[in-house]
């Protein structure tokens, strides 16, 4: 198991700075193109743990993915953990279908993927993931996505990825934090501003940012995680990593 540096391709080199000058009135976050060609660099350096995350995940696909079965990457973006899936998966019969809305990730994400010269299919498909069907499932990751979907959709789509997921299956859950009391959230808050400093980022950058994902993300507490994944029948769920206000949970079918 090796904390390995994600591929550095030409894409993965481009410096995040849509925040650095003063934007007057921020607009919303979008996964648009300006947000794609700095992707790998923005989530790098605003996630701590995520390469770690990432490439665990490929850990987690050699244990669990069962033969003649799908994977499903869901709000894949460029692809990082499809490809770390990829990377592990041995058993036979596998696809993976990567799931993303933002056509602009998508087109990135073939390029990407075009590179790569791990054999196991990839379906890449262009759809809301809360549309999608999911069916004969022995992993699905929804790495740092399901924040971004309205609360009172995700119940629903929990239930579903349920559903698809064969006996056994397992679920992963990547997602930004919220913790109660507030001053404990404003603590995990800070830290993570200070993580993003030390990556390069200025305070006018980290609060442009903050403003941009205000409304965008919703974070939720780990126990409204927890009680979700086991109110849709879940055998059981647990964190598996955090750093700071950033966790990875596991859920197993
Ligand atoms: C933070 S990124 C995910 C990062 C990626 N999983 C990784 O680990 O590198 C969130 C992604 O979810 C996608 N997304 C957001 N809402 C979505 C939805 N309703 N259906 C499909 N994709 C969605 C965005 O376009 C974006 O690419």
């Amino acid at each position: 198991m090796t904390d390995h540096k994600p591929p550095q391709t030409a894409v993965s080199l481009q410096h995040d700075n849509l925040f650095a000058s003063p934007l007057g009135k921020v607009p919303g976050f979008a996964f648009d193109q300006a947000v794609v060609d700095v992707f790998p660099d923005m989530i790098q350096r605003s996630v701590p743990g995520y390469q770690t995350i990432i490439n665990l995940c490929g850990e987690l696909a050699a244990r669990f993915v069962q033969d003649d079965s799908n994977c499903y990457d869901l709000g894949c973006s460029l692809g990082a953990s499809t490809l770390a899936l990829r990377k592990q998966i041995t058993q036979r019969g596998v696809k993976i279908v990567a799931v993303d809305n933002s056509a602009a990730m998508l087109e990135r994400c073939a390029t990407v993927l075009h590179e790569d010269t791990a054999t196991t299919p990839v379906e890449l498909v262009e759809a809301d993931i809360c549309d999608i069907e999911i069916s004969n499932a022995s992993l699905v990751v929804m790495n740092f996505t399901l924040q971004f979907i309205a609360t009172e959709k995700r119940q629903a789509l929990l239930e579903k990825i349920y559903a698809g997921l064969n006996p056994g299956g397992c679920l992963v859950i990547s997602e930004k934090l919220l913790f109660e009391p507030e001053s404990l959230n404003q603590l995990l808050s800070e830290l993570h501003h200070q993580f993003k400093r030390a990556q390069g980022y200025s305070d006018l950058e980290i609060s442009q940012k903050r403003d941009s994902l205000e409304n965008v993300l919703i974070p939720e507490t780990l126990e409204t995680h927890i009680k979700r994944i086991r109110a849709c029948g879940f055998n059981s769920a647990s964190p598996w990593f955090q750093c700071f206000n950033f966790a990875s949970l596991v859920a197993i079918k």
